[in-house]
């Protein structure tokens, strides 16, 4: 039997509504701007989505506060909840890219009393379908960790759905490579993952974001428990009828997260001196595409 926790999840987009449907049984609270408390999502493999309820989170005391924002969003909505911070036991972000956990490890020191931080990766796959409900679109593993490596005894107290890295900054690190590949060609051709192996254009700018990404871990001597270009085909090939996230963004004409993954990637490269070719040429395309929608 376990016991309840309490969790408040910041954002409720796609990936923040399934988590939170994890969630339900426990005392779950929301935090988004229009005050959603009535969330409807269809479950994988089911045929009829699920209605469940949370509460707007007011301070009250929480196990874990999630976020799941954007990773350009993180620092503005955690500053929206600054006040309420002191309730929160175990603060965890749950989003692709990097560089922001690290902002927010950074602004944390500066507050008074500041919870643990915790990152995580998820390759839970889920979207908004026109109708309305979140669709689980793919069922995946979410892991996390302390941002700090000190060794934390409470995998027990997890939030549903989840389990502890030994190395979650190694996990982070491994997503970045894969979204590094998929999420900029996906962007830029405005295709499915799956089109990036079956036409032969896309593959061949596959194969050479591949070898790049691949070239630049190594010279940035960030191991992988796997090789890069061929998990990048797997992933385009399991989620070959998905749109990436970033390519769903242009689609909406949203901020996308490439400053998070490109431009992570990019400052990490200059700060050693190494160069990424294609990685800059894709990133450029596509920051001047996203400047002429704010124009
Ligand atoms: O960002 C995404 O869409 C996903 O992380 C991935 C792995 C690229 C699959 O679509």
């Amino acid at each position: 039997m376990t016991s309840t926790q309490h969790i408040a999840v910041l954002g409720t987009g796609a990936l923040g509504t399934l988590i939170a449907w994890y969630c339900r049984s426990h005392e779950l609270f929301t935090i988004n701007r229009n005050q959603q408390e009535r969330f409807s999502l269809l479950e994988y493999g089911a045929s009829e989505p699920t209605l469940f309820s949370s509460t707007s989170w007011q301070g009250s005391p929480v196990d874990w506060l999630i976020v799941t924002t954007k990773a350009a969003s993180t620092l503005a909505a955690l500053k929206g909840v600054e006040s309420q911070l002191s309730a929160v036991k175990n603060l965890l972000l749950l989003q692709n890219g990097m560089g922001q956990q690290a902002e927010v490890a950074q602004w944390l020191e500066t507050q008074r009393s500041a919870p643990q931080l915790w990152v995580g990766s998820s390759t839970e796959g889920a979207y908004h379908a026109e109708e309305g409900h979140v669709v689980h679109a793919g069922k995946g593993h979410t892991v996390i960790g302390p941002w700090q490596h000190e060794s934390v005894e409470q995998a027990d107290k997890l939030p549903p759905s989840m389990t502890l890295s030994p190395d979650i900054h190694k996990v982070l690190k491994e997503k970045l490579a894969i979204n590094a590949i998929i999420n900029p060609l996906t962007a830029y051709y405005q295709c499915y993952n799956g089109e990036l192996l079956s036409n032969a254009d896309y593959r061949h700018h596959f194969d050479t974001l591949s070898t790049e990404v691949d070239e630049l871990f190594k010279q940035l001597k960030w191991n992988t428990d796997f090789s890069i270009p061929q998990r990048a085909e797997q992933v385009a090939l399991a989620t070959a009828q998905n749109r990436s996230s970033t390519y769903q963004d242009v689609l909406h004409r949203r901020p996308t997260e490439l400053p998070y993954i490109c431009g992570y990637l990019l400052k990490q490269a200059a700060e050693h001196d190494l160069s990424a070719p294609l990685t800059t040429e894709l990133y450029t395309s596509l920051s001047a595409t996203e400047a002429t929608w704010s124009a």
